[in-house]
């Protein structure tokens, strides 16, 4: 057994094992209602979160409008059904128990809208709400106004200091905890910054041991800290409780509760996870947000990767560098080096004859079939993020001015696809790093998959 004692998360005193939310529709109201029940904390995701038409039958097409300022007000407003809805259903399950968080992403557009209309329209069933993938600096007032803990998603003490600055100093009373994420193995968007470099993975001690030195200054010494990424078995993080360098700490799963009887994963995608290998899950620069992610190497993103390996520089202009005419169609040429005609013809050859030029003065190679997805996919796009590096959507304005990249991907519609039972190769299977322990693990021998209770007893148990 852990020795690990209730803390007080979000108002109430409760186990401090935390159910990562994990959006498209991987942690909901059943999971997170789950969780709660057995007074932890669970966590139901904002992102485009199920709701439900007049007959319970899950609505998966939102929107059927043409603008797309009008598909995004659609995006928006079902995002908000489903925030409430999810919320409603967690509460039943959970009883009086536990806790329920809902957790957004920052970056997506209007996520302070949909943050602060969900709570309103859950009052009383939410009590915490966790923000990452940017800096979410409104998190705080947002949170405050409507009398819930906010938990702001780092990974670094600087991070926290940048937003503790610019807006939560005055809004600390709601201040429920820091979430320290490990940006080289947690599932879902990494927060690495420029400094950091992706080979290099720190030893999350001394990472952790900084943050709590600068929480202390600031005077919250009393405000747990909530580790996530890579964590499985507490048994390896006995150093990190009851520590006086660390201080209180709550322990976030992201990868392990996917595998449970709750966890609205698809069984396809659970047998993906159970049978993964280590070094299956690559940390990568594709997401559109521009932000890194890991997911597993299935077929979309050896795909990706394959055909950033094709990439090559091209000018405008002829010049001496680069002096070799390359036709991007009947009426258009771009001159490239040399060296690089092998490169090119090798793509062409394999059937990659449709050449795409990216924002950053490169071209990459396609299949005519990806090229027709691709282009479709624009025309749908919804407008989900407040920047979109594949469609060139911007919230701000409506465009971000730069070229569309054909490097990335629409997030939203293969987060759709792969939350409601899509393929599991032609999706992103996003995973943290240690997914690869399902196949060592004995609680999930003979591919059994656990119920939430036996999952979170055998956390306790440090196994
Ligand atoms: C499939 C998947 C989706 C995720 N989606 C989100 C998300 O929408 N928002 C978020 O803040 N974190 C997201 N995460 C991160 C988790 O909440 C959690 O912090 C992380 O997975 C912890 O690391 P672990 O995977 O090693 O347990 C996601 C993780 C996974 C695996
Ligand atoms: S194209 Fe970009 S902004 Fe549009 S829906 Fe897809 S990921 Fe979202």
């Amino acid at each position: 057994m852990i020795n690990l004692e209730n803390i007080v998360i979000s108002g109430k005193e409760v186990c401090p094992i935390i159910e990562g939310g994990k959006g498209i529709n991987s942690t909901n109201g059943v999971s997170s209602g789950h969780f709660a029940k057995e007074g932890c904390v669970g966590t139901i995701s904002l992102v485009s979160a199920d709701y439900y038409d007049e007959n319970g039958n899950v609505v998966i097409e939102r929107s059927s409008r043409l603008k797309r300022l009008e598909r995004h007000e659609d995006l928006i407003s079902g995002a908000i059904k489903g925030g409430i809805a999810q919320a409603q259903i967690a509460h039943e399950i959970a009883g009086n128990n536990g806790r329920i968080h809902v957790n957004e992403l920052w970056e997506l557009a209007d996520s302070e809208t949909v943050i602060r209309e969900v709570l309103k329209g859950a009052k009383g069933l939410i009590h915490g709400v966790t923000c990452g993938a940017g800096l979410p600096y409104k998190l705080g007032e947002i949170a405050s106004e409507n009398g819930v803990y906010y938990y702001p998603i780092v990974s670094s003490s600087r991070a926290l200091m940048v937003l503790w600055k610019r807006a939560y100093s005055k809004y600390s009373e709601f201040l429920g905890g820091v979430v320290y994420e490990d940006p080289w193995l947690a599932g879902g968007h990494n927060g690495l910054s420029n400094a950091e470099n992706p080979n290099e993975p720190q030893d999350p001690y001394d990472r952790i041991k900084d943050l709590r030195t600068t929480m202390d200054k600031l005077g919250l010494q009393n405000i747990p800290i909530v580790i996530a990424g890579g964590v499985w078995c507490l048994s390896e993080w006995e150093k990190y409780i009851g520590n006086p360098e660390i201080g209180m700490v709550a322990f976030q799963f992201g990868t392990r509760p996917m595998i449970t009887q709750e966890s609205p994963v698809s069984d396809e995608w659970k047998k993906v996870m159970m049978n993964a290998k280590q070094g299956d899950v690559a940390l990568q620069l594709f997401s559109p947000t521009g932000f890194y992610s890991s997911a597993i190497k299935n077929k979309f993103l050896l795909r990706l990767m394959e055909r950033k390996e094709g990439e090559i520089s091209f000018s405008n202009e002829k010049t001496e560098e680069f002096d070799t005419e390359l036709a991007l169609s009947p009426v258009k040429a771009v001159y490239i080096k040399k060296d690089d005609l092998v490169k090119a013809n090798n793509q062409i050859q394999k059937g990659y004859d449709v050449i795409q030029a990216t924002p950053d003065d490169t071209v990459v190679f396609l299949s005519q079939e990806e090229w027709t997805k691709m282009k479709d996919d624009r025309v749908k796009c919804m407008g989900c993020l407040s920047q979109c590096q594949f469609s060139s959507w911007s919230g701000l304005n409506g465009t971000t001015g730069k070229l569309p990249d054909p490097r990335t991907y629409c997030i939203h519609k293969t987060l759709v696809d792969i939350g409601h039972g899509g393929s599991v190769e032609d999706n992103l299977l996003c995973a943290g790093h240690q997914v690869y322990r399902f196949s060592k693990d004995p609680l999930y021998a003979n591919g059994y998959v656990p119920t939430t209770k036996e999952l979170i007893e055998a956390i306790k148990a440090g196994r």
